[in-house]
């Protein structure tokens, strides 16, 4: 049997692409990262594509990503932006080919991580803390119909939740 992708999502900050990348060490296999895909296939830039299409352009690209990588014959590591799994079909397409990972932590170790970060656009000009706390109390259903398992990231190496998210993968990849 073909084995599943692993999948990391959670909220921007939690780490997906860093321990993301480690895991793929880890398992000697490719990483991929949907936002690094939107921006491969579109060809112009991230903030380029949010300016000109706005989120919503950003999220049907975001869809073909993750339909592109889920469909991978070979068993990736996908980080997927933190918005992803709010769109149902995301959830199905990944949860069918992938072992699914919740990455978490506080709004504050969150806010404090993208403390000099301007990479975001729905943390732009925003009180941090807050926006993370109000998007983390709106995607909480999507994540957790999203996840087969959680990992806390707080307070923990890159190398110690990534030792603990391949571990218990192994267990799901069966
Ligand atoms: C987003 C998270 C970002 C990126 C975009 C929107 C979100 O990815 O996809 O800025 O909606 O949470 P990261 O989670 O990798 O920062």
């Amino acid at each position: 049997m073909t084995e599943r992708h692993l999948v990391l999502v959670g909220l921007m900050g939690t780490g997906k692409t860093t321990v993301g990348l480690r895991c793929a060490e880890l398992l000697d296999r490719p990483f991929l990262d949907t936002d690094e895909l939107v921006v491969a296939s579109a060809g112009i830039p991230f903030d380029d594509i949010w300016a000109a299409e706005g989120e919503q352009g950003f999220r049907s690209r975001e869809r073909v990503a993750v339909a592109d990588a889920t469909a991978s014959p070979t068993p990736l590591v996908i980080s997927c932006g933190g918005g992803t799994v709010l769109d149902a079909e995301n959830r199905r397409a990944l949860r069918a080919r992938g072992v699914v990972v919740l990455l978490t932590a506080s709004s504050a170790a969150l806010a404090s991580r993208l403390a000099d970060d301007d990479s975001r656009p729905l943390l732009i000009g925003a009180d941090k803390t807050a926006t993370l706390e109000r998007l983390s109390a709106l995607r909480q259903p999507a994540y957790e119909a999203a996840a087969h398992f959680e990992v806390d990231t707080e307070q923990r190496s890159v190398d110690d939740v990534a030792a603990a998210v391949v571990e218990e993968y192994r267990s799901w990849n069966g």
